[in-house]
Protein backbone atom coordinates (compact mmCIF):
# COMPACT_ATOMS: atom_id res chain seq x y z
CA UNK A 1 0.00 0.00 0.00
CA UNK A 2 0.66 3.61 -0.13
CA UNK A 3 0.08 5.44 2.62
CA UNK A 4 0.31 9.48 3.03
CA UNK A 5 0.47 11.14 7.05
CA UNK A 6 -0.17 13.85 7.52
CA UNK A 7 1.03 15.99 10.14
CA UNK A 8 4.95 17.16 11.32
CA UNK A 9 5.16 16.76 15.30
CA UNK A 10 6.27 14.60 17.49
CA UNK A 11 3.17 12.37 17.33
CA UNK A 12 3.68 11.74 13.65
CA UNK A 13 6.89 10.71 13.63
CA UNK A 14 5.60 8.03 15.92
CA UNK A 15 3.03 7.30 13.82
CA UNK A 16 5.30 7.08 10.81
CA UNK A 17 7.61 4.69 13.02
CA UNK A 18 4.75 2.43 13.73
CA UNK A 19 3.28 2.63 10.13
CA UNK A 20 6.71 2.17 8.13
CA UNK A 21 7.03 -0.86 10.37
CA UNK A 22 3.94 -2.88 8.65
CA UNK A 23 4.41 -5.27 6.14
CA UNK A 24 1.31 -3.85 4.13
CA UNK A 25 2.92 -0.41 3.63
CA UNK A 26 5.15 -0.51 0.41
CA UNK A 27 5.56 3.88 0.77
CA UNK A 28 5.16 6.10 3.07
CA UNK A 29 4.55 9.66 2.62
CA UNK A 30 4.66 12.42 4.80
CA UNK A 31 3.30 15.86 4.36
CA UNK A 32 5.19 18.03 5.83
CA UNK A 33 6.91 15.69 7.98
CA UNK A 34 10.36 16.87 9.99
CA UNK A 35 13.82 15.36 9.61
CA UNK A 36 13.14 12.63 12.18
CA UNK A 37 10.04 11.52 10.03
CA UNK A 38 12.70 11.78 6.95
CA UNK A 39 13.92 8.52 8.29
CA UNK A 40 11.18 6.25 7.46
CA UNK A 41 8.96 8.43 5.20
CA UNK A 42 9.43 10.49 1.97
CA UNK A 43 8.45 13.64 2.96
CA UNK A 44 5.94 16.12 1.00
CA UNK A 45 6.31 20.00 0.99
CA UNK A 46 2.57 20.19 1.58
CA UNK A 47 0.99 21.84 5.11
CA UNK A 48 -0.89 19.75 6.82
CA UNK A 49 -4.29 22.27 6.73
CA UNK A 50 -3.13 22.37 2.69
CA UNK A 51 -6.44 20.05 2.05
CA UNK A 52 -6.60 21.34 -1.61
CA UNK A 53 -2.98 20.24 -1.84
CA UNK A 54 -3.17 17.17 -0.05
CA UNK A 55 -6.07 15.87 -2.23
CA UNK A 56 -4.20 16.92 -5.30
CA UNK A 57 -1.10 14.60 -3.89
CA UNK A 58 -3.39 11.79 -3.17
CA UNK A 59 -4.75 11.61 -6.34
CA UNK A 60 -1.27 11.95 -8.39
CA UNK A 61 0.37 9.74 -6.36
CA UNK A 62 -2.40 6.97 -6.41
CA UNK A 63 -2.47 7.06 -2.66
CA UNK A 64 -4.38 4.20 -0.94
CA UNK A 65 -4.65 5.08 2.73
CA UNK A 66 -4.13 8.19 4.55
CA UNK A 67 -3.93 8.53 8.21
CA UNK A 68 -4.46 12.34 9.50
CA UNK A 69 -2.27 13.18 12.69
CA UNK A 70 -3.39 16.63 13.92
CA UNK A 71 -7.39 17.83 14.68
CA UNK A 72 -7.08 21.15 12.33
CA UNK A 73 -7.81 19.47 8.74
CA UNK A 74 -10.25 17.31 9.69
CA UNK A 75 -12.24 20.12 11.32
CA UNK A 76 -11.65 21.95 7.56
CA UNK A 77 -13.34 18.69 5.99
CA UNK A 78 -10.19 16.82 4.92
CA UNK A 79 -11.35 13.69 5.99
CA UNK A 80 -14.89 14.27 4.06
CA UNK A 81 -12.46 15.13 1.02
CA UNK A 82 -10.50 12.10 0.86
CA UNK A 83 -14.24 9.76 1.53
CA UNK A 84 -15.49 11.28 -1.46
CA UNK A 85 -12.61 11.12 -3.79
CA UNK A 86 -13.25 7.23 -2.14
CA UNK A 87 -9.69 7.10 -0.28
CA UNK A 88 -10.18 5.38 2.97
CA UNK A 89 -9.03 7.52 5.67
CA UNK A 90 -8.57 7.86 9.15
CA UNK A 91 -9.78 10.30 11.15
CA UNK A 92 -13.20 11.53 11.66
CA UNK A 93 -15.18 13.93 9.08
CA UNK A 94 -15.97 17.54 9.96
CA UNK A 95 -19.12 16.64 11.50
CA UNK A 96 -17.70 14.22 13.77
CA UNK A 97 -14.54 16.21 14.58
CA UNK A 98 -16.81 18.65 16.50
CA UNK A 99 -16.44 16.68 19.25
CA UNK A 100 -12.87 18.63 19.45
CA UNK A 101 -13.81 21.92 17.05
CA UNK A 102 -17.12 22.75 19.26
CA UNK A 103 -16.62 22.45 23.16
CA UNK A 104 -20.88 23.38 22.94
CA UNK A 105 -21.24 20.44 20.91
CA UNK A 106 -19.29 17.94 23.15
CA UNK A 107 -21.43 19.31 26.24
CA UNK A 108 -24.62 19.21 23.99
CA UNK A 109 -23.69 15.39 23.32
CA UNK A 110 -23.06 14.58 26.99
CA UNK A 111 -26.34 16.25 28.10
CA UNK A 112 -28.35 14.63 25.75
CA UNK A 113 -26.93 10.68 26.37
CA UNK A 114 -26.12 11.25 29.94
CA UNK A 115 -22.22 11.45 29.91
CA UNK A 116 -20.93 12.35 32.81
CA UNK A 117 -18.90 15.91 33.02
CA UNK A 118 -19.35 19.43 34.42
CA UNK A 119 -22.36 21.00 34.69
CA UNK A 120 -22.20 23.69 31.70
CA UNK A 121 -24.20 26.70 29.81
CA UNK A 122 -23.45 28.00 26.09
CA UNK A 123 -23.27 31.66 26.04
CA UNK A 124 -22.88 34.09 22.34
CA UNK A 125 -24.13 37.13 24.72
CA UNK A 126 -21.92 38.17 27.96
CA UNK A 127 -24.73 39.64 29.59
CA UNK A 128 -25.97 35.69 29.91
CA UNK A 129 -22.87 34.59 30.93
CA UNK A 130 -22.00 36.99 33.23
CA UNK A 131 -25.47 36.33 34.79
CA UNK A 132 -24.87 32.44 35.18
CA UNK A 133 -21.46 32.82 36.51
CA UNK A 134 -23.27 34.65 39.23
CA UNK A 135 -25.74 32.49 39.94
CA UNK A 136 -23.24 29.23 40.42
CA UNK A 137 -22.32 27.69 43.75
CA UNK A 138 -18.64 27.62 42.90
CA UNK A 139 -15.80 28.37 41.12
CA UNK A 140 -16.11 27.62 36.85
CA UNK A 141 -13.82 27.13 34.41
CA UNK A 142 -14.23 29.59 30.74
CA UNK A 143 -13.75 28.38 27.76
CA UNK A 144 -13.53 29.37 23.55
CA UNK A 145 -16.18 26.75 22.40
CA UNK A 146 -13.73 26.75 19.10
CA UNK A 147 -10.02 25.14 18.62
CA UNK A 148 -7.69 27.92 20.11
CA UNK A 149 -4.35 25.66 19.99
CA UNK A 150 -5.00 24.67 23.79
CA UNK A 151 -5.21 28.25 24.82
CA UNK A 152 -8.64 28.95 25.04
CA UNK A 153 -9.30 27.14 28.40
CA UNK A 154 -8.79 29.71 31.73
CA UNK A 155 -9.47 28.11 35.10
CA UNK A 156 -11.00 31.01 37.40
CA UNK A 157 -10.15 31.79 41.38
CA UNK A 158 -13.29 34.03 41.47
CA UNK A 159 -16.47 34.72 39.82
CA UNK A 160 -14.77 38.72 38.83
CA UNK A 161 -12.01 36.59 36.97
CA UNK A 162 -14.64 34.58 35.51
CA UNK A 163 -16.52 37.68 34.26
CA UNK A 164 -13.55 38.75 33.08
CA UNK A 165 -12.36 36.40 30.94
CA UNK A 166 -16.12 35.88 29.41
CA UNK A 167 -16.17 39.43 28.55
CA UNK A 168 -12.73 39.54 26.63
CA UNK A 169 -13.98 36.29 24.50
CA UNK A 170 -17.21 37.43 23.81
CA UNK A 171 -16.66 41.31 23.59
CA UNK A 172 -12.98 41.39 22.77
CA UNK A 173 -12.13 39.20 20.72
CA UNK A 174 -9.49 37.32 22.87
CA UNK A 175 -9.39 34.43 20.89
CA UNK A 176 -10.89 35.35 17.28
CA UNK A 177 -13.69 33.48 16.34
CA UNK A 178 -13.03 30.36 18.26
CA UNK A 179 -14.21 32.64 21.59
CA UNK A 180 -17.24 34.16 19.80
CA UNK A 181 -19.20 31.43 21.56
CA UNK A 182 -18.54 30.13 25.17
CA UNK A 183 -18.93 27.24 27.73
CA UNK A 184 -18.64 28.02 30.87
CA UNK A 185 -18.32 24.89 33.30
CA UNK A 186 -18.55 23.67 36.91
CA UNK A 187 -14.68 23.42 38.15
CA UNK A 188 -14.15 19.97 38.98
CA UNK A 189 -11.43 18.60 41.28
CA UNK A 190 -9.66 15.30 40.89
CA UNK A 191 -7.11 13.61 39.08
CA UNK A 192 -6.34 13.88 35.37
CA UNK A 193 -5.87 10.93 32.96
CA UNK A 194 -5.82 10.22 29.16
CA UNK A 195 -7.70 7.40 27.28
CA UNK A 196 -7.88 6.24 23.92
CA UNK A 197 -10.19 4.04 21.83
CA UNK A 198 -10.15 3.63 18.24
CA UNK A 199 -14.60 4.03 16.60
CA UNK A 200 -15.11 2.48 13.31
CA UNK A 201 -18.41 4.69 13.67
CA UNK A 202 -20.25 1.94 15.07
CA UNK A 203 -17.69 -0.53 16.98
CA UNK A 204 -15.20 0.74 19.31
CA UNK A 205 -11.71 -0.78 19.85
CA UNK A 206 -10.38 0.27 23.38
CA UNK A 207 -6.65 1.13 23.32
CA UNK A 208 -4.93 2.11 26.45
CA UNK A 209 -4.30 4.87 29.15
CA UNK A 210 -1.85 7.36 29.48
CA UNK A 211 -1.19 10.91 31.20
CA UNK A 212 0.68 13.83 30.25
CA UNK A 213 2.36 16.83 32.11
CA UNK A 214 0.90 20.22 30.51
CA UNK A 215 2.87 22.87 32.41
CA UNK A 216 6.23 23.93 31.68
CA UNK A 217 8.08 23.06 34.76
CA UNK A 218 9.29 21.32 37.34
CA UNK A 219 6.66 20.53 39.91
CA UNK A 220 4.03 20.89 37.23
CA UNK A 221 4.52 24.86 37.50
CA UNK A 222 4.34 27.80 35.07
CA UNK A 223 2.32 28.45 32.21
CA UNK A 224 0.48 25.30 29.96
CA UNK A 225 1.92 23.89 27.10
CA UNK A 226 0.97 21.23 24.53
CA UNK A 227 2.62 19.16 26.62
CA UNK A 228 5.77 18.53 27.95
CA UNK A 229 5.99 14.71 28.74
CA UNK A 230 3.83 11.77 28.90
CA UNK A 231 3.74 8.31 30.19
CA UNK A 232 1.26 5.11 29.50
CA UNK A 233 -0.33 3.34 31.38
CA UNK A 234 -1.78 5.77 33.30
CA UNK A 235 -0.78 5.41 37.34
CA UNK A 236 -4.28 6.08 38.50
CA UNK A 237 -5.96 3.19 35.97
CA UNK A 238 -7.48 0.01 37.30
CA UNK A 239 -9.71 -2.45 35.15
CA UNK A 240 -12.56 -0.84 36.71
CA UNK A 241 -11.84 2.22 36.41
CA UNK A 242 -10.89 1.49 32.53
CA UNK A 243 -14.45 -0.48 32.36
CA UNK A 244 -16.34 2.91 33.91
CA UNK A 245 -14.65 5.27 31.06
CA UNK A 246 -15.46 2.67 28.53
CA UNK A 247 -18.84 1.88 29.54
CA UNK A 248 -19.94 5.41 30.49
CA UNK A 249 -17.89 7.53 27.87
CA UNK A 250 -16.52 5.97 24.98
CA UNK A 251 -19.77 3.87 24.39
CA UNK A 252 -22.27 6.04 24.31
CA UNK A 253 -20.15 9.04 22.71
CA UNK A 254 -19.67 6.49 19.57
CA UNK A 255 -23.35 5.15 20.10
CA UNK A 256 -24.57 8.93 20.41
CA UNK A 257 -22.95 10.35 17.35
CA UNK A 258 -24.14 7.18 15.69
CA UNK A 259 -27.87 7.84 16.71
CA UNK A 260 -27.03 11.58 15.72
CA UNK A 261 -26.13 11.18 12.36
CA UNK A 262 -22.63 11.83 12.51
CA UNK A 263 -20.90 8.29 13.01
CA UNK A 264 -17.23 9.07 14.70
CA UNK A 265 -14.40 7.21 12.59
CA UNK A 266 -10.77 7.94 14.14
CA UNK A 267 -9.62 7.28 17.61
CA UNK A 268 -11.15 9.22 20.58
CA UNK A 269 -8.94 10.71 22.86
CA UNK A 270 -10.60 11.12 26.19
CA UNK A 271 -9.74 13.78 29.10
CA UNK A 272 -10.71 12.11 32.09
CA UNK A 273 -11.37 13.65 35.42
CA UNK A 274 -11.29 10.96 37.58
CA UNK A 275 -13.38 12.33 40.74
CA UNK A 276 -14.16 9.93 43.99
CA UNK A 277 -13.31 7.27 41.97
CA UNK A 278 -15.75 8.34 39.19
CA UNK A 279 -14.56 9.11 35.49
CA UNK A 280 -16.15 12.61 34.23
CA UNK A 281 -14.86 13.73 30.64
CA UNK A 282 -13.32 16.98 30.59
CA UNK A 283 -13.06 17.03 26.97
CA UNK A 284 -12.87 14.79 23.50
CA UNK A 285 -9.84 14.95 21.04
CA UNK A 286 -10.43 12.93 17.79
CA UNK A 287 -7.12 12.28 17.42
CA UNK A 288 -3.96 11.02 19.13
CA UNK A 289 -2.32 13.53 21.99
CA UNK A 290 1.01 14.83 21.53
CA UNK A 291 3.40 13.22 23.59
CA UNK A 292 1.07 10.93 24.92
CA UNK A 293 0.95 8.57 21.03
CA UNK A 294 5.13 8.59 21.58
CA UNK A 295 4.39 6.44 24.60
CA UNK A 296 1.62 4.57 23.26
CA UNK A 297 3.41 3.70 19.87
CA UNK A 298 6.75 2.40 21.88
CA UNK A 299 4.16 0.00 23.68
CA UNK A 300 1.98 -1.02 21.13
CA UNK A 301 2.19 -4.75 19.77
CA UNK A 302 1.45 -5.89 16.37
CA UNK A 303 0.63 -4.04 13.34
CA UNK A 304 -0.43 -0.21 13.61
CA UNK A 305 -1.47 -0.55 9.65
CA UNK A 306 -3.87 -3.01 9.69
CA UNK A 307 -5.72 -1.52 12.77
CA UNK A 308 -5.80 1.98 11.41
CA UNK A 309 -6.48 0.70 8.22
CA UNK A 310 -10.08 -1.64 9.72
CA UNK A 311 -11.38 1.69 11.85
CA UNK A 312 -10.70 3.50 8.24
CA UNK A 313 -13.07 0.27 6.65
CA UNK A 314 -15.64 -0.21 9.23
CA UNK A 315 -13.71 -3.71 10.39
CA UNK A 316 -12.72 -3.13 13.18
CA UNK A 317 -14.86 -6.32 14.75
CA UNK A 318 -11.74 -7.63 13.29
CA UNK A 319 -9.16 -6.21 14.61
CA UNK A 320 -6.73 -6.64 17.65
CA UNK A 321 -4.45 -4.98 19.61
CA UNK A 322 -1.66 -5.85 22.73
CA UNK A 323 0.26 -3.84 24.71
CA UNK A 324 3.85 -4.88 26.11
CA UNK A 325 3.65 -5.01 29.79
CA UNK A 326 6.53 -2.40 29.89
CA UNK A 327 5.68 1.33 30.71
CA UNK A 328 6.73 4.02 28.38
CA UNK A 329 7.94 7.51 28.95
CA UNK A 330 8.44 10.38 26.80
CA UNK A 331 10.58 13.73 27.64
CA UNK A 332 10.04 16.64 25.73
CA UNK A 333 12.87 18.73 24.67
CA UNK A 334 11.58 22.15 24.11
CA UNK A 335 12.77 26.07 22.44
CA UNK A 336 14.07 27.93 25.76
CA UNK A 337 11.49 30.18 26.05
CA UNK A 338 8.43 28.26 24.83
CA UNK A 339 5.65 28.21 25.20
CA UNK A 340 6.19 31.61 24.73
CA UNK A 341 8.39 33.17 21.91
CA UNK A 342 11.95 31.30 21.03
CA UNK A 343 14.50 31.47 18.73
CA UNK A 344 14.63 28.84 15.74
CA UNK A 345 17.58 27.25 13.76
CA UNK A 346 19.53 26.44 17.07
CA UNK A 347 21.44 23.26 16.57
CA UNK A 348 21.30 20.25 17.99
CA UNK A 349 23.93 17.43 18.62
CA UNK A 350 24.30 14.17 20.01
CA UNK A 351 20.90 12.44 19.12
CA UNK A 352 22.49 9.60 17.44
CA UNK A 353 24.40 8.73 20.34
CA UNK A 354 21.29 7.56 22.22
CA UNK A 355 21.19 4.69 19.83
CA UNK A 356 23.34 3.27 22.72
CA UNK A 357 20.62 3.55 25.25
CA UNK A 358 18.15 0.02 25.94
CA UNK A 359 15.24 1.03 25.28
CA UNK A 360 15.40 4.46 24.05
CA UNK A 361 13.99 6.17 20.78
CA UNK A 362 14.23 9.92 19.99
CA UNK A 363 11.05 10.96 18.15
CA UNK A 364 11.28 14.32 16.06
CA UNK A 365 9.02 17.65 16.43
CA UNK A 366 10.32 20.83 14.99
CA UNK A 367 13.45 19.92 13.32
CA UNK A 368 14.77 20.14 10.41
CA UNK A 369 18.08 19.60 8.56
CA UNK A 370 20.33 22.60 7.69
CA UNK A 371 21.99 22.91 4.39
CA UNK A 372 25.52 21.46 5.69
CA UNK A 373 23.21 18.59 7.07
CA UNK A 374 23.29 20.04 10.49
CA UNK A 375 19.55 18.86 12.48
CA UNK A 376 18.36 22.69 13.64
CA UNK A 377 15.37 23.39 15.81
CA UNK A 378 12.17 24.99 13.87
CA UNK A 379 9.84 24.85 16.44
CA UNK A 380 8.46 25.05 20.19
CA UNK A 381 8.86 20.96 21.20
CA UNK A 382 11.63 19.42 19.66
CA UNK A 383 12.23 16.66 20.20
CA UNK A 384 10.40 13.84 22.18
CA UNK A 385 13.00 11.22 24.02
CA UNK A 386 11.31 7.91 24.96
CA UNK A 387 12.21 4.73 26.54
CA UNK A 388 10.16 1.63 27.65
CA UNK A 389 11.10 -0.18 31.37
CA UNK A 390 9.64 -2.82 33.64
CA UNK A 391 8.29 0.71 35.35
CA UNK A 392 7.82 3.97 35.07
CA UNK A 393 10.68 4.78 37.42
CA UNK A 394 13.00 2.67 34.64
CA UNK A 395 11.70 3.73 31.65
CA UNK A 396 11.87 7.53 33.43
CA UNK A 397 15.58 6.52 34.31
CA UNK A 398 16.29 5.40 30.42
CA UNK A 399 14.77 8.51 29.15
CA UNK A 400 16.90 10.81 30.96
CA UNK A 401 19.86 8.96 30.59
CA UNK A 402 18.87 9.31 26.59
CA UNK A 403 18.29 13.37 27.09
CA UNK A 404 21.51 13.28 28.42
CA UNK A 405 23.71 12.35 25.46
CA UNK A 406 21.93 15.11 23.61
CA UNK A 407 23.70 18.85 23.40
CA UNK A 408 21.55 21.41 22.46
CA UNK A 409 21.68 24.64 24.63
CA UNK A 410 18.96 26.11 22.95
CA UNK A 411 16.63 23.73 24.68
CA UNK A 412 15.25 23.01 27.97
CA UNK A 413 13.06 19.82 29.16
CA UNK A 414 11.47 19.36 32.54
CA UNK A 415 13.67 16.80 35.35
CA UNK A 416 10.73 14.95 37.07
CA UNK A 417 8.41 13.50 33.94
CA UNK A 418 6.31 10.63 35.53
CA UNK A 419 6.81 12.28 39.42
CA UNK A 420 3.28 11.14 40.38
CA UNK A 421 3.70 7.94 39.06
CA UNK A 422 6.69 7.20 41.05
CA UNK A 423 5.92 8.72 44.25
CA UNK A 424 2.58 6.78 44.10
CA UNK A 425 4.63 3.13 43.34
CA UNK A 426 6.89 4.21 46.26
CA UNK A 427 4.00 4.99 48.82
CA UNK A 428 2.56 1.82 47.72
CA UNK A 429 5.61 -0.28 48.08
P1 LIG B 1 -9.69 20.98 28.15
O1 LIG B 1 -8.97 21.50 26.93
O2 LIG B 1 -11.14 21.22 28.15
O3 LIG B 1 -9.33 19.57 28.51
O4 LIG B 1 -9.03 21.78 29.35
C1 LIG B 1 -7.64 21.84 29.55
C2 LIG B 1 -7.30 21.56 30.99
O5 LIG B 1 -8.01 22.45 31.84
C3 LIG B 1 -7.71 20.17 31.45
O6 LIG B 1 -6.72 19.22 31.15
C4 LIG B 1 -7.88 20.39 32.94
O7 LIG B 1 -6.63 20.36 33.60
C5 LIG B 1 -8.42 21.79 33.02
N1 LIG B 1 -9.89 21.78 33.08
C6 LIG B 1 -10.74 21.89 32.03
N2 LIG B 1 -12.02 21.85 32.43
C7 LIG B 1 -12.02 21.73 33.76
C8 LIG B 1 -13.03 21.63 34.77
N3 LIG B 1 -14.33 21.68 34.47
N4 LIG B 1 -12.63 21.49 36.05
C9 LIG B 1 -11.32 21.46 36.37
N5 LIG B 1 -10.32 21.54 35.48
C10 LIG B 1 -10.64 21.67 34.18
N1 LIG C 1 -0.81 16.49 25.13
C1 LIG C 1 -2.13 16.94 24.98
C2 LIG C 1 -2.64 16.99 23.60
O1 LIG C 1 -2.14 16.45 22.65
O2 LIG C 1 -3.64 17.61 23.43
Amino acid sequence: MKVLLVGSGGREHALAWALAASERCDHLYCAPGNAGIRECATCVDLGAEDVEGICRFVEEESIDFVVVGPEAPLVLGLADRLKAMGVPVFGPDAKAAQLEGSKGFMKDLCAKYGIPTAAYGRFKDFEEAKAFIEAQPGNVVVKADGLAAGKGVIMCDSKDEAIAAAKEMLEGGSFGAAGAEVVIEEFMDGEELSYFALADGQTILPLTSAQDHKRAFDGDEGPNTGGMGAYSPAHLMTPSLEQAIIETIIKPTVEGMAADGCPFTGVLFAGIMVVDGVPKLLEHNVRFGDPECQTLMMRLQGDLLEVLLAAAQGRLDEARVSWKDEAALCVVMAAKGYPGSYEKNTVIQGVEATAGIDGAKVFHAGTALGADGALLSVGGRVLGVTALGKSIQEAQSQAYKAVDQIHWPGGFCRRDIGWRAIKAAKEAA
